[in-house]
């Protein structure tokens, strides 16, 4: 049977990018009934270096992102990975599996650690192998995430088939990623080349879940863009990065293809389109950014559903876990 499984790090704000990317599609598969799995990855976090008082801060405030996005906590498990040790104790086994090679090879740990490798964290180029723990210990079918995840994801299915082969055993699903919709990959407002991203020193080259409805719009009225008109097809918005962006975000926010949106707009100028995508903007993200702020009234209440979420998760993972110590040959006495 399908299980969805997917993370968000708490080693930031939120952006549009996640939300687009990720968290919208996390209440869509939900909605449809499917069993889902949400987790938020403070572990993942730690592998740069995290404030502790701020990321107890943004474990739940990505916690409140999730909840008031559409996440019902009896519907799907929602919790923090930390509370779920098979996380951690899957992943040794896995750092057990994987070859080092493959993780060189991620483009994610390349851009983390720069030119300094040899100075960033183990748990930086570890990193794949926990994400592959935190899908496998639910045996999930279906990961939904954005296009800069794809690489992880392949990694993911490597691991699942050489510890299978390894063990002589048809244990792991090969996962499947599912990288759907308009905005699998958001770009940054001040240059369509670039990821939008919690991480981007300038805080104009995003939106944040946490911005009031102003910044949302003085940031999309200041977004990089070009002199040309919107075409009436997709194929006119090739060679124009910016364009392409603002268009796929608003097809994304309105739920609706990128050909509906030039379709609509053909001919307008930019002039014309910002101010609506602001409006659209305004109007989707204004109640959830309300939501999160009296969501984070309350911490407490947070903290217990992730403790309950936690509970559920663990009931389905430690079984899977103890399969996996027997499968290694581990002594399981107690
Ligand atoms: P993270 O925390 O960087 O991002 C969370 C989700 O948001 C998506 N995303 C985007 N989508 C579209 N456009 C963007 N500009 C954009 N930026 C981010 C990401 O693709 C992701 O889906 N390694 C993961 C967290 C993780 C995970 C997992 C995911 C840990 N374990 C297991 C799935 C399954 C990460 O760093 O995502």
């Amino acid at each position: 049977t399908p299980r969805i499984f997917s993370g968000i790090q708490p080693s930031g704000g939120m952006t549009l990018g996640n939300y687009l990317g990720a968290l919208k599609r996390f209440a869509e598969l939900q909605d449809r009934g499917q069993e889902t799995v949400y987790c938020v990855v403070d572990l993942h976090a730690i592998t740069v270096w995290q404030d502790p008082e701020r990321l107890t801060h943004q474990t739940r405030e990505i916690a409140a992102a999730f909840l008031a996005s559409g996440i019902d906590p009896k519907r799907s498990i929602l919790f923090n990975q930390s509370q779920v040790s098979a996380h951690a104790e899957l992943a040794w086994i896995f750092n057990c599996v994987a070859r080092i090679g493959w993780m060189y090879r991620m483009t994610q740990f390349k851009d983390k650690a720069g030119k300094n490798a040899e100075n960033s964290s183990l748990g930086l180029l570890a990193y794949p192998s926990l994400m592959a723990a935190d899908i496998l210990a639910y045996r999930a079918t279906h990961v939904p995430v954005g296009e800069d995840q794809k690489q992880h994801l392949e990694l993911t299915r490597d691991i699942a088939i050489k510890f299978n082969h390894d063990y002589g055993v048809n244990f792991f699903p090969v996962t499947e990623p599912l990288i759907e919709g308009a905005a699998t990959r958001v770009m940054s407002l001040r240059d369509g080349t670039k990821k939008m991203s919690k991480s981007d020193p300038s805080d104009q080259s995003r939106i944040n879940l946490t911005d009031d409805a102003d910044a949302i719009a003085q940031k999309i009225r200041k977004a990089k863009t070009d002199p040309e008109p919107l075409p009436d097809t997709l194929d006119g918005l090739k060679d124009r990065p910016e364009a392409r962006n603002l268009v796929n975000i608003y097809a994304g926010l309105a739920g609706v293809a990128p050909e509906a949106v030039v379709a609509e707009f053909a001919g307008a100028q930019f002039g014309t389109f910002k101010p609506r995508l602001a409006e659209l903007a305004v109007e989707k993200l204004a109640p959830i950014t309300a939501e999160m702020n009296r969501l984070m009234q309350d911490p407490g209440e947070i903290d217990r559903i992730l403790g309950d979420g936690a509970d559920r998760a663990d009931a389905i993972a430690r079984p899977v876990l103890e399969d996996v110590y027997r499968i290694t040959g581990m002594v399981r006495s107690r």
